[in-house]
Order: structure tokens, then C-alpha cells, then sequence
């Protein structure tokens, strides 16, 4: 069963930022949601997590209505996000923050998420006595990630996988995310750098102001530069290093043979 939103409106400083959205996140599959800055993505990933409560529409799993229900109710039903910028407590170790994950679970279930979480990242469990700071970019990246998956989601939203990451880092996360889906996680990635995101995505979605510009397949968007241009020229500077970065990510992503299914 798809994780669906429909039709869903989230309004901001009296505004509708999200405006009428609707999308379907398969289960077991990557899906991109791309857009411009203020397209109203992490408003989205904030209204799917309960975080903001959305005016109006649906997110629902399963037959359940998530939206408007508080963040551990959504968190309960097996759907997990990873806001824009989460960071860990630099002074915790690696096991400590995913203990700060697991607080609201039952021991049981706090001692399997955490167990699970590391399993899917196999560097991580020999770098749990590590305080948080001293790991790099990526491997904090990683425990944020860890954190979500710590409740056994079945849908996890990411919002901007590879923010202030170096190239070759978000290479090491690709296979992660190929990781998750292989086991049954369906993924929403919304991520800068198009080609990441399209590279490792089955379907994907175009937001700006508020609304979808496109839905389809991933491979359909890669064939339309037209539209990827004209929803990602506005980042001005960021273009050019997001060209560089495509090219390294779209070689890792086939080199775990990644491609998108069709
Ligand atoms: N706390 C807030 N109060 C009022 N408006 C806000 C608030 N946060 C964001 N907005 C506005 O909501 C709109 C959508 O912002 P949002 O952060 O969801 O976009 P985004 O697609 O995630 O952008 P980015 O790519 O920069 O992360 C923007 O116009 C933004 O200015
Ligand atoms: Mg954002």
C-alpha cells in the first residue's frame, strides 16, 4: 500500500505554501520530489510528519488518516521524516542520540530500532561510543538517518539528503537509501541535486509555488531538461556546483546499479 497524499493544503504566515498537493509514494521504491527554493517541500515533509497541521486534504497509509494526527501518532504508523537540517546533539555519543530517537518507545522496541537502524549502516555500530562531533559530515548524516529509522518505518520522507555534504559523501549515501528500499521502506527523497535524486527514484514529482508541475517516472523527467532547467535555474549559483556534483552522483548511482525502475 502507497503512502497518498491528496490534496493537501499547508498555510504559512497566512498563506497557502502547500496548495492543493497530491502524490503517491510506492512502498519499496524511491520517489523525488523536486523544486525550486520556497517551492514548499519542507513544508510538505513537516505537514506529512506532523509537525505543522495541515488546513486541509489527506496523508493516509494503510486506510488510516494521518493528517492533522500528532508527530508520534504518524511516528506510530510507520511513517518516519528527516527534516531539512536535523542535527545531532554534538556532545552525545553515536548510541546516545539514537537513545534520544527511542526515548517515546518501549525498551523492547527501543533496543530492536536501535539494533535494526545499525544494521543497515555497517560502519556505524563500531563508531557508537563516538561523540557526535567528532564525526564527519557524512557520518552524522548517516546516525540522523539511523534516528529515523530506529520506529521501523514503513514510508521515511528525507528532506535534502545531501545538504552540506561534499560530492563524494553523498556517493556513500546512495547505497543507504538503495538499502532501505530493498528492504521494503518506500522512500520520499527530496534532494538538490536532481540527478541524485532522479538517478535512484522510480517516480517523481515537480513542485513550485505550492503546487505539482509535474508526476510521472523518473525517466521521463531526466528526458525533459527543459523542465528540470526551469525549476532549478532560480538556485543561481548553486547551478554550476550541482552540475559537478550530478556528474560524480549519476557515476555512483551506476555503479550500484541503481537505475530506476520502470
Ligand atoms: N515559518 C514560516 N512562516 C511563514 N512562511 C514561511 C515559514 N517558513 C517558510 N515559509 C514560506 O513558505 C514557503 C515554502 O517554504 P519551504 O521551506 O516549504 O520551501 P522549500 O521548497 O523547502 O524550499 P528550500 O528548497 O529553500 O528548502 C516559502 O515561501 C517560505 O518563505
Ligand atoms: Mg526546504
Amino acid at each position: 500500500m502507497p503512502l497518498t497524499l491528496d490534496n493537501l493544503t499547508v498555510e504559512r504566515g497566512g498563506r497557502a505554501v502547500v496548495a492543493g498537493v497530491g502524490l503517491e509514494v510506492p512502498a519499496g521504491r524511491v520517489t523525488a520530489l523536486l523544486g525550486p527554493n520556497g517551492a514548499g517541500k519542507s513544508s510538505l515533509v513537516l505537514a506529512v510528519g506532523g509537525v505543522l497541521r495541515p488546513r486541509s486534504g489527506s496523508v493516509s497509509l494503510d486506510g488510516a488518516e494521518l493528517a492533522g494526527r500528532r508527530p508520534e501518532r504518524i511516528r506510530a504508523a510507520g511513517v518516519a521524516i528527516v527534516p531539512e537540517g536535523r542535527r545531532l546533539l554534538p556532545d552525545l555519543t553515536v548510541e546516545e542520540n539514537l537513545r534520544v530517537a527511542t526515548y517515546s518507545l518501549g525498551k523492547k522496541a527501543a533496543l530492536a530500532g536501535r539494533a535494526r537502524a545499525l544494521e543497515l549502516f555497517p560502519g556505524l555500530g563500531e563508531r557508537r561510543g563516538v561523540p557526535a562531533r567528532s564525526l564527519s559530515g557524512g557520518e552524522q548524516q548517516m546516525v540522523v538517518l539511523a534516528q529515523a529509522l530506529v520506529s521501523g518505518p514503513k514510508f521515511i520522507v528525507i528532506d535534502e539528503l545531501s545538504l552540506g555534504l561534499a560530492p563524494v559523501v553523498v556517493n556513500r549515501l546512495i547505497p543507504v537509501i538503495r538499502a532501505m528500499t530493498d528492504s521494503g521502506i518506500g522512500v520520499l527523497l527530496i534532494e538538490q541535486f536532481a540527478t541524485v535524486a532522479l538517478g535512484l527514484a522510480a517516480g517523481a514529482y515537480v513542485m513550485e509555488g505550492g503546487v505539482i508541475r509535474y508526476s510521472g517516472t523518473a525517466a521521463e523527467l531526466k528526458a525533459n531538461p527543459e523542465l528540470l532547467r526551469s525549476a532549478y535555474l532560480l538556485r543561481g549559483s548553486e547551478a554550476s556546483s550541482a552540475a559537478s556534483v550530478a556528474e560524480t552522483a549519476t557515476e555512483a548511482v551506476a555503479g550500484t546499479e541503481a537505475g530506476a525502475a520502470e
